[in-house]
């Protein structure tokens, strides 16, 4: 059964996939190809990438899916339909990653561009210790978190009803610790989105 929070989410991005992308696209200053880089350099030909929250697949997963074996990874239909579409090169599962089960050790590196910052707080513990387990060894996760302390906040966003949650990066840092991750990159990096100026917490770890 998914958390009713997440079931938010999911219900908001079926809503407005095709707005997200709009205003996504209005955003100044992304970081998110630097941050790619600053992964892929790290990786060799053919890694297995599993990303958490792909949306439309547009741009991270079909960029990844260029050099790399990827299964991209989301809860909502209208956003994975569209991934499927757009990156004929990636696997995709429809699922709950904070719920998802899959074999240990099968991915050389996990990904999520912008949606652990809808993770409820009391879930990001457990999805942390998930994402280590499917990592190899000397594995590597690259995530931008939300960086303000944030238990819930659940109201009206780009025209529908979403979900936001987050710590502050000297908490998400204590987690990712306690998971066992080594940080090997861990930044805040600001941008510009159509509302103002707001900072993401980027984290490059090893497993
Ligand atoms: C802000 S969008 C980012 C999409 C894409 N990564 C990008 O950067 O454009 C967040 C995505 O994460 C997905 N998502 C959020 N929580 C999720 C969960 N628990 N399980 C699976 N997908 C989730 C949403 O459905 C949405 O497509």
């Amino acid at each position: 059964m998914t958390d009713p929070r997440t079931q938010v989410v999911e219900r908001g991005y079926d809503a407005i996939s095709d707005r997200f992308l709009e205003w996504r696209d209005q955003i100044v200053d992304d970081p998110r190809r630097e941050w790619s880089g600053a992964l892929t350099s790290r990786l060799a030909d053919g890694a297995r990438i599993l990303e958490l929250g792909c949306g439309a697949g547009v741009p991270d997963t079909f960029l990844l899916a260029e050099r790399f074996r990827v299964t991209g990874v989301d809860i909502s239909e209208e956003q994975i339909s569209r991934a499927r579409a757009n990156v004929l090169e990636a696997d995709f599962i429809r699922a709950d990653f904070t719920a998802l089960e899959l074999e240990p050790a099968q991915f050389d590196a996990v990904a999520a561009f912008y949606s652990l910052n809808h993770v409820p707080r009391d879930l990001l513990a457990g999805l942390l210790e998930s994402i280590y387990s499917w990592l190899v060894p000397g594995g590597l996760l690259l995530a931008a978190f939300g960086t303000s302390d944030t238990e819930s906040w659940t109201g009206e966003w780009l025209g529908t009803t979403m979900f936001f949650s987050s710590f502050p990066p000297d908490t998400t840092r204590r987690m990712l610790s306690s998971a066992g991750f080594e940080l090997l990159r861990d930044e805040l990096t600001p941008m510009r989105e159509p509302e103002g100026d707001v900072d993401f917490h980027w984290v490059l770890a090893r497993r």
